[in-house]
């Protein structure tokens, strides 16, 4: 069931998603040469608390899991597509991308956001992957319009993606948030124009590309968690929670504003 929200809720969710945007820009100059994925965990719980929030996937059990995920942050390094465990022992080197997935609880409204950050110098084709996936995003976002549907998000972003020779991950998706972290509906991020659920206003949804350089298909680990590519290749990975409102799409995560 799709929970359509006030203008009250999305004013919730607006602030939510504004805490964690802070975050993850904060963690541009954080993210560097020689730190654990763990100090970039620690780092993005002490910001949230200190900004008002509640990390919201420390505890949660999605769908997909039959265990609670124990972490403030997703933190996913190269082949990791999403859902990484941060560790002590991953430090990050020159050369590396890192997603880093967040929730914030602001009193009730959740916002999700994601960020692929590159380490030092990385390779042309790195940088392109990063590019291609950020730039999908924001074309997706650009069909979350009321009277649209799902399938034109989805086919927005997997078109993008392929017609730069990438491949858009087709194992995990979008969704609805605000109330929780997961609702309906499932935003793909491949799809076809004109399918799906029909977009209204009042829906906020996360939309988050996944894209990697040789497959759309995910294998996951065996810590039951961390989704990596079939063929080893990089993945990056950008999502922001929009609210389709009467005049179009708003960002309510605005990384890129603050920046
Ligand atoms: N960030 C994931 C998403 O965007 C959700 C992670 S849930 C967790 O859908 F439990 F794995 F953290
Ligand atoms: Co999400």
């Amino acid at each position: 069931m799709i929970i359509l929200k006030t203008d009250e809720e999305i004013e919730g969710i607006r602030k939510s998603g504004q805490i964690l945007a802070k975050v993850l820009v904060e963690l541009r100059d954080f993210i560097k040469e020689g730190i654990t994925t763990w100090a970039i965990n620690k780092k993005a719980e002490e910001m949230v608390k200190k900004l008002g929030g509640k990390p919201a996937f420390k505890g949660y059990k999605p769908s997909f899991s039959r265990k609670k995920y124990p972490f403030a942050t997703c933190i996913s390094v190269n082949n990791e597509i999403v859902h990484g465990l941060p560790s002590k022992k991953r430090v990050l080197k020159e050369g590396d991308i890192v997603s880093v997935d967040m929730g914030v609880n602001y009193k009730g409204f959740f916002s999700d956001a994601a960020y692929t950050y590159t380490v030092g110098e990385v390779s042309g084709e790195a940088k392109r992957l990063v590019e291609v996936t950020r730039e999908a995003l924001y074309i997706g976002i650009s069909k979350a319009v009321a009277g649209n549907r799902v399938g034109d998000i989805s086919s927005a972003i997997g078109g993008y993606v392929k017609s730069h020779g990438f491949y858009p991950i087709i194992d995990y998706c979008g969704h609805g948030v605000g109330r929780r972290v997961h609702e309906d509906p499932s935003v793909p991020n491949d799809g076809v124009p004109g399918t799906g659920e029909l977009l209204k206003v009042g829906m906020t949804l996360a939309i988050e590309p996944m894209v990697a350089v040789g497959t759309g298909r995910a294998v996951i680990k065996e810590d039951g968690w961390t989704a990596v590519t079939e063929d080893g290749s990089l993945a990056a990975h950008f999502e922001h929670t929009i609210a389709i409102l009467e005049h179009g799409p708003e960002i309510l995560t605005p990384w890129d504003k603050d920046a």
